[in-house]
């Protein structure tokens, strides 16, 4: 009998189904995984996903973190963000904007995010709703879009440009010419609203970038061009703005799947936080950010010659035997001092927004669990999103019970 080949696509339906019997596979026969199709290499195990995150000399983010950039040679200069740079750059972007990201400064913010959650929950059919088209997906875009300084008008179309941007069909690759057109426009609409706060600042984040110095490469400061403050605001719209609502929709799924752990928050809210973190552990909404070798990287017997595109399976690393216990269980009780989760990512590009990103989720759970103590998913209603790199559901159907 032969054994059925592995193949690891991810930009098949299966990876958007169900890549965990894969990953498995990938970690226990081929760590270090090559794709003949697409000429990437792939790491599974947590200690070598957690490594490369934090080794940005030999895996770099500055050619882009998604295959179809790194394959064309780099960002185009017009999408420049802290995101795809390394360190010394990155560091100097990043304090930019770290200070408004602290957990001090995301508290301030509580009650705003409990506003806007409440204001979306008091518009759903309390009898039967779907908690992502209906909930998850509007409020995390509202939140983002306020810190920027977007106006409430603009909010929700900032969601839908970032929805059309990383959609992408099965086996679809490079961007097409829908993803391209909301690039465009969503660029198109944060410099405009750059230049109008030129004019006229406001007590809001893009004015903040505007006033804001940076130290270049040659050592003198400078301000930020439109360009680079354009780069910042889609990064933050568009990390903002998907993430959250499908860390909400993957738990709401997983409660209903294992309505005991549902039943230990209804019996003890205190564990809110906790079941925060097992989502993101167990189905986070990040799968994978994908490097360049700028140097040959020697692991498990093969070699990962300079100049290669190799995936840090982050999905895959949060569901290693060999980090966690019981890794394919989920259980909000866990001990989580076994292991790092990396579901924000590790190291110097670890989510800035993890603190806002962890306030949302947790006031959205407390409110789901007031709104529907017992609830069942309509399962023939549930929709994946094909997305690159980012897992969850579009639909989430929820009937709630008496
Ligand atoms: C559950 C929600 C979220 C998840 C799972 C998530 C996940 C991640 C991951 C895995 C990375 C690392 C990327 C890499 O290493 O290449 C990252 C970076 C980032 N995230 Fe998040 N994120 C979430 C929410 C947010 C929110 C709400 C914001 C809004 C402020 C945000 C802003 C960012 C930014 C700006 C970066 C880039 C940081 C850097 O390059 O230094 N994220 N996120």
């Amino acid at each position: 009998m032969t054994a059925t080949q592995l193949v690891f696509d991810p930009f098949s339906e299966e990876f958007f189904t169900d890549p965990y019997p894969t990953y498995r596979r990938m970690r226990e026969e081929a760590p270090v995984y090559y794709s003949d199709e697409y000429d990437f290499y792939a790491l599974t195990r947590h200690e070598d996903v957690a490594a490369a995150f934090k080794d940005y000399e030999t895996y770099s983010s500055a050619r882009g973190i998604e295959l179809s950039m790194i394959k064309k040679g780099g960002v185009p200069p017009e999408s420049k963000s802290m995101i795809f740079m390394d360190p010394p750059e990155h560091r100097r972007m990043r304090s930019l904007v770290n200070k408004v990201f602290t957990p001090r400064a995301i508290t301030a913010l509580k009650d705003t995010v409990t506003e806007l959650i409440e204001y979306h929950l008091a518009r759903v059919d309390t009898s039967q709703f779907d908690v992502v088209a209906d909930f998850s997906a509007l409020f995390p875009v509202e939140v983002i879009s306020t810190v920027l300084g977007v106006p409430a008008e603009h909010r929700q179309q900032i969601r839908h440009w970032v929805d059309a941007s990383l959609h992408r069909e099965p086996g679809q690759i490079e961007l097409d010419e829908t993803n391209w057109e909301a690039v465009h426009q969503s660029g198109a609409f944060y410099y405009n609203l750059i230049q109008e706060r030129r004019k006229q600042p406001q007590d809001d984040m893009i004015s903040g970038l505007i006033a804001a110095q940076v130290e270049r490469d040659g050592g003198g400061t400078t301000r930020l061009d439109d360009i680079e403050i354009t780069g910042f605001a889609t990064l933050l719209g568009g990390a903002g703005a998907e993430t959250v609502t499908k860390l909400v929709g993957n738990a709401i799924v997983q409660f209903a799947r294992n309505p005991d752990q549902w039943q230990k928050l209804l019996d003890d809210r205190s564990k809110v936080p906790a079941a925060v973190e097992e989502v993101l552990r167990f189905e986070a909404p990040t799968q994978y950010n994908v490097r360049y070798s700028l140097k040959d990287a020697h692991l498990h017997g093969v070699t990962i010659p300079a100049g290669n595109a190799v995936f840090l399976l982050g999905g895959s690393a949060n569901r290693d035997p060999d980090a966690f216990t019981d890794a394919d269980q989920f259980n909000i009780d866990r001990d989580r001092t076994e292991a790092q989760n990396l579901g924000f990512g590790y190291g110097v590009h670890s989510c800035l927004g993890a603190a806002l990103a962890r306030l949302e989720s947790a006031i959205a759970l407390e409110r789901l669990l007031d709104l529907m103590p017992r609830y069942e998913v309509l399962w023939d209603g549930c929709k994946r999103v094909s997305m690159t790199n980012v897992a969850g559901w579009s639909n989430v159907p929820v009937r709630v019970l008496p």
